[in-house]
């Protein structure tokens, strides 16, 4: 709590030379278009169904797999080592739950991700190698989204699919996090303490355009995937086929 106080004058302190600032001007365009993707304007208007969120939870599950895998593996990097916040922000184990929950304990072998999470997943791997300052922008993009809309999505869901005590939905709480506004204003300036040269500067946040468009992409094919499954469904039924588990996944 002690932290997270110190950093609210930190934030009244913020200029536009900040990371935090420009990562934000930058991706604010990308932001607009992410939200108006199918996907997330299903989850605003309150209409996001079972199949939609389960599918989505397959692939943030790979996502945040690779994210994690990889800050973990480069918790030390002078890059990464500020914004790292395991305890407080690791999502992997709360989407494992939850893909429990839906799938069962099977859920590992049915999960379905399409091409657009494996190229997001491969990216993430890929500068996990070579360039680990550029996770910064994942983080940033993924963490600090899942603490600000997030948090009214995670509502919204429960009440679109009618789910009881939060169940399915650990992948939106935070226990670890008292103030998901203060925490934002810690980890903005956590990312302001980073050195940077101006040309890594430039990378990460060319970076968080690209994370921001690997995320609309994700949301585009799982929109197409539903979309193929609904139609299969519709023409085993209207051709009294029978309709097998493998089809309303
Ligand atoms: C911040 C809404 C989707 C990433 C925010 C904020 C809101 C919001 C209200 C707080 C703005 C502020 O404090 O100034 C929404 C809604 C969404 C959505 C309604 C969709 C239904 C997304 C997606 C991503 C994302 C898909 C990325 C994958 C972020 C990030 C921030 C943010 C990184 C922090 C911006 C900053 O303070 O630097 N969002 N969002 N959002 N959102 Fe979203």
């Amino acid at each position: 709590m002690e932290t997270e106080k110190k950093t609210q004058t930190a934030a009244e302190q913020m200029t536009d030379r900040d990371l935090s600032e420009q990562i934000k001007k930058v991706t604010k365009e990308s932001h607009v278009r992410a939200e108006n993707t199918q996907l997330m304007l299903s989850f605003q208007r309150g209409k996001v169904t079972l199949p939609q969120y389960k599918l989505l939870l397959c692939s943030l599950y790979e996502i945040y797999q690779a994210l994690e895998e990889q800050l973990d593996r480069n918790s030390n990097h002078p890059g990464v080592a500020p914004i790292y916040f395991p305890a407080e922000l690791a999502r992997l184990e709360t989407i494992e739950k939850d893909l429990e929950y839906f799938y069962g304990p099977d859920w590992r072998e049915k999960i379905v991700v399409p091409a657009a999470t494996k190229r997001y997943c491969h990216r993430l791997r890929q500068i996990g190698e070579e360039n680990p300052e550029f996770l910064l922008a994942h983080a940033y993009t993924r963490y600090l989204g899942d603490l600000s809309g997030g948090q009214v999505l995670g509502r919204i869901a429960q009440k679109s699919m009618g789910l009881k005590n939060s169940e399915g939905l650990s992948f939106f709480a935070f226990p670890g996090v008292s103030s998901p506004n203060l925490f934002k204003q810690l980890y903005r300036s956590r990312m302001n303490s980073v050195e940077l040269t101006e040309e890594e500067r430039n990378g990460v946040l060319e970076e968080a355009v690209r994370a921001f468009e690997f995320n609309i992409q994700v949301f585009d094919d799982l929109q197409k995937l539903l979309s193929v499954t609904e139609n299969n469904l519709q023409s085993c039924l209207s051709q009294s086929k029978p309709v097998n588990a493998k089809t309303l996944q």
